[in-house]
């Protein structure tokens, strides 16, 4: 799950899908920037998260590295801009094509809204989620 600052969306985003898989999953998530490394989410998000049951306080925020577009098999792209600055950043095709958009049309930025916007990024995240894993039969 890749978001730009990897502390708003991207931690729910690895929250919720984690919280629906069981543990044979590997669920990450990272940033496209580099700002917030090793800061935990954003508070919203970590009280947004705890509202739905789901604890996202030990995630720590890291910027996506070369080596992911080997490691993981699907690499989901939280709006437009992140899904054309990983394409930038993969090295080739094998890699270019693990890469999509969650939804079709993003996932909204919350970082200058309020807790409702985080709210709204949750529950598109909790249906988003949803459909991916009927749509790979991964539960
Ligand atoms: P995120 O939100 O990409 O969902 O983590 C943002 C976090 C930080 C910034 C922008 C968006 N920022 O400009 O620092």
């Amino acid at each position: 799950m890749v978001c730009l600052g990897n502390i708003c969306r991207s931690p729910l985003a690895e929250g919720i899908l984690q919280s629906k898989l069981n543990q044979s999953y590997i669920v990450d998530s990272a940033g496209t920037g580099n700002w917030h490394s090793g800061e935990k989410p954003d508070e919203r998000s970590i009280t947004v998260a705890a509202r739905h049951g789901i604890d996202i306080s030990n995630q720590r925020a890291r910027q996506i590295k070369p080596n992911d577009f080997d490691c993981f098999d699907l690499i989901l792209a939280m709006d437009s801009a992140n899904y054309s600055d990983l394409l930038r950043l993969a090295g080739y095709a094998e890699q270019k094509a693990k890469i999509r958009m969650l939804t079709g049309s993003g996932v909204p930025d919350p970082y200058y809204g309020d807790l409702s916007d985080f709210e709204n990024v949750f529950e598109i995240l909790d249906r988003a989620t949803d459909e991916l894993i009927k749509e790979l039969k991964l539960s």
